[in-house]
């Protein structure tokens, strides 16, 4: 009797947490150590916990540090308010000053200490955070050297974060969908609802902030009819639910808003942005919005792009349109986070006068220094959209005046849906450390991102969410790194991809000297062999049309002429050159610009992105573009198959929930890279009508 009013009050997020715990849990394992040596010596220090000072926040690591000490070490930590002489001792500010002798003056907002301090009389570490989200990062800093079984003897560890904003954008609908989600549903909404699994939401909580995620949007950056009401009376009270059980993680809520909610909900006639009617109804707004959550973040918008009203519908610009926003929330702190991913989607290809690449650079340049102080550009990380390859954004650095953020996409969308391997860190790696020369050499998109070049007021990293109600969250089990990796490089984007794979794979898997061999591995090549089959030389997109996945060399769905890539019987690719093509190359500073300008100084992987060519022409790697793509396709296969491979060797290493999930996923993206080759080398074998010089089979 009582087993079954226990099933009753268990919802789908409990029955995930016992029936798929592996796969549930991530990388916040905390499985039971089983060298007893090591686990004794951590018992000695963790079997107490010293919490001075209460809040929201330390709570949350008080119970993370519990859960993780009771599941690894097998014990109850004794909590204490007050340090004993033994133990962990958690604190937030100086007020332990005179008991651990470390600078906390060298820590900026969210950093911590972590430091082991032993005398005649106690052992104890300190995890001292400037504020109490400081804190809980210190809290999961340790787990995951427990979870890696490091030595704690001799902790002396100071971490700040480099990226202020580290943020996640859900692009989660009110019926439960999610636009470009590859993992079930959402966890936030269904059936134009809250979701009152509210289990689900502090798990992911904790998982964004075990990697230092600071603020989430929680709503889709198309907003609908029924998004545009999350604003509104009848919604806001859930809105605050939910934003409530970030706050005790440290993130901050944000909404997308609808830039013509004036007209939806407020019954005026115009969106205009210098209508008073429309500026005084947007600070109505926010003082209401505030009066349900007192620390909301503010808006993401999307305006004027991919039908999406905006201020171009009153002939006004887009710093007018974001300022009127901001106006709104300055008294209370908030920021307007504008996306930059404005351009013409009906845009004729064959009009070479036009270029979608230019766009963003286009429209936002010319507004330096005319946006409010409260507002952040959001801009993708390259001038099209999320492609596996394509060249960075050169609105980065193009705008001293202006708050800059960076966008990637954690979410699969042009890179294999979570139903391929494409681990994206190398590929985010690249990016941050591309140099924009805006500053000269070493001004790296990392350091425009996080604000140090010029000294923006607001800036960071965000990115658009991979995560649904799948029982293991991604989908694809390894795409859990993506996530992960995202968080750990927003927070110091220094950190080398195999550092960031190491630590994923030794909480996810366990320390395991093959399963670090073969996971990292597969794990660090994977984008390659993503992109070795799919879309050659950076040319991008030769995806289906509207969902993006399996090959389709013509699919671009805004080009209907199927002409966006200029292949013809002699050549292929985009010249984005000054002299004979769109003249995108020049919206870079000189060095960039003129690397990329040149045939001979243009790397090979984006050659297609910037010029045209024969299929004749040689590249620096010594081979013809029609062979390179011939190749390539050969060697993705060959690549893919070595995926099950590797994956194979750790049958009896990896419990079968997770090891089959990932052999089927594994699998199907064999038999489907081989669709990609047949499609894209028979393209452009009768396109140009060059053989393979292997002679191997083209259909
Ligand atoms: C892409 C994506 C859309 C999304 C858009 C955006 O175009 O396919 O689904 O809405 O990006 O970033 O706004």
């Amino acid at each position: 009797m009582v087993s079954s009013i226990e099933n009753i009050s268990k919802n789908i997020t409990d029955i995930y947490k016992e029936e798929h715990k592996e796969s549930y849990a991530a990388w916040l394992q905390y499985k039971n150590i089983e060298n007893n040596e090591l686990a004794n010596e951590y018992k000695q220090w963790c079997s107490s916990l010293n919490v001075l000072g209460n809040s929201l926040v330390i709570e949350s690591a008080k119970k993370e540090l519990s859960l993780g000490i009771s599941s690894m070490l097998g014990i109850q930590p004794e909590l204490n308010s007050e340090p004993k002489q033994s133990g962990l001792v958690l604190a937030a500010g100086n007020s332990i000053d005179n008991l651990v002798d470390a600078d906390f003056g060298q820590l900026n907002e969210d950093g911590y200490i972590i430091k082991t301090v032993t005398t005649d009389e106690s052992n104890r570490i300190f995890l001292v955070g400037k504020t109490e989200s400081g804190v809980l990062y210190a809290a999961f800093h340790l787990l995951r050297l427990l979870q890696e079984g490091k030595n704690l003897q001799k902790l002396d560890i100071v971490e700040n974060p480099k990226n202020q904003l580290r943020m996640l954008n859900q692009w989660d609908n009110m019926d439960g969908g999610i636009e470009r989600g590859y993992a079930g549903n959402s966890i936030f909404y269904k059936d134009n609802q809250f979701s009152d699994e509210l289990n689900r939401i502090e798990d992911y909580a904790r998982l964004l902030s075990s990697v230092g995620i600071n603020g989430i949007s929680i709503n889709n950056v198309n907003v609908h009819q029924v998004e545009t009401n999350l604003i509104t009376s009848d919604l806001l009270p859930k809105v605050a639910e939910v934003a409530g059980i970030f706050r005790a993680y440290g993130i901050t809520t944000f909404l997308s808003v609808n830039y013509a909610s004036t007209i939806q909900i407020g019954n005026l006639s115009t969106a205009d942005p210098l209508d008073p009617e429309v500026k005084q109804w947007w600070k109505d707004k926010a003082e209401e919005i505030y009066s349900y959550i007192p620390d909301f973040g503010g808006f993401l918008v999307k305006a004027d792009s991919e039908h999406r009203p905006g201020p171009f519908t009153y002939g006004r610009n887009h710093a007018e349109g974001a300022n009127m926003l901001a106006e709104a929330l300055q008294p209370f702190n908030g920021i307007v986070l504008w996306r930059c991913f404005v351009y013409n989607c009906l845009q004729d290809w064959r009009d070479r006068s036009t270029d979608r690449a230019r766009a963003a650079y286009d429209h936002f340049k010319p507004l330096d220094g005319q946006f409010h102080s409260n507002v952040i550009l959001q801009i993708k990380n390259g001038p099209m959209d999320f492609q596996v390859r394509e060249g960075v954004s050169p609105l980065f650095g193009a705008m001293e005046n202006t708050n800059q953020m960076l966008e990637f996409q954690v979410t699969q969308e042009y890179t294999g849906q979570q139903r391929h391997l494409c681990y994206l860190v190398p590929q985010w790696k690249e990016i941050l450390d591309f140099d924009t020369y805006a500053k000269g050499k070493g001004s790296e998109v990392k350091k425009v991102v996080d604000g140090s070049l010029f000294q923006y007021k607001y800036s960071g990293i965000t990115a658009v969410s991979n995560i649904g109600n799948d029982y293991n969250w991604t989908g694809h089990t390894l795409a859990q790194a993506n996530l992960y990796g995202f968080g750990r490089l927003t927070w110091n984007p220094d950190l080398s991809a195999e550092t960031i794979t190491d630590e994923w794979i030794a909480q996810t898997f366990g320390q395991d000297e093959l399963i670090n061999e073969l996971v990292s591995k597969m794990l660090l090549e994977s984008w390659s062999i993503y992109e070795k089959y799919t879309s050659p030389l950076g040319v991008g997109w030769m995806v289906n049309p509207h969902h993006h996945y399996g090959p389709n060399v013509d699919g671009y769905e805004y080009d209907v002429w199927g002409t966006y890539h200029f292949a013809d019987w002699k050549g292929i690719g985009v010249d984005r050159t000054v002299k004979t093509g769109t003249g995108y190359s020049s919206q870079y500073f000189k060095e960039n610009a003129d690397m990329y300008e040149n045939l001979e100084t243009c790397p090979d992987e984006l050659l297609l992105f910037f010029h045209h060519v024969p299929y004749t022409h040689t590249l620096k790697s010594g081979v013809t573009v029609i062979q390179h793509i011939y190749n390539t396709h050969f060697e993705g296969v060959e690549e893919a198959q070595g995926l099950i491979e590797a994956w194979s060797q750790l049958k009896d290493k990896i419990d079968s929930e997770r090891y089959e999930d990932v052999l089927a996923r594994l699998q199907e993206q064999a038999n489907h890279s081989m669709k990609w080759r047949d499609i894209i080398n028979t393209y452009f074998n009768r396109k140009s009508g060059i053989k393979d010089e292997q002679n191997r089979k083209i259909y």
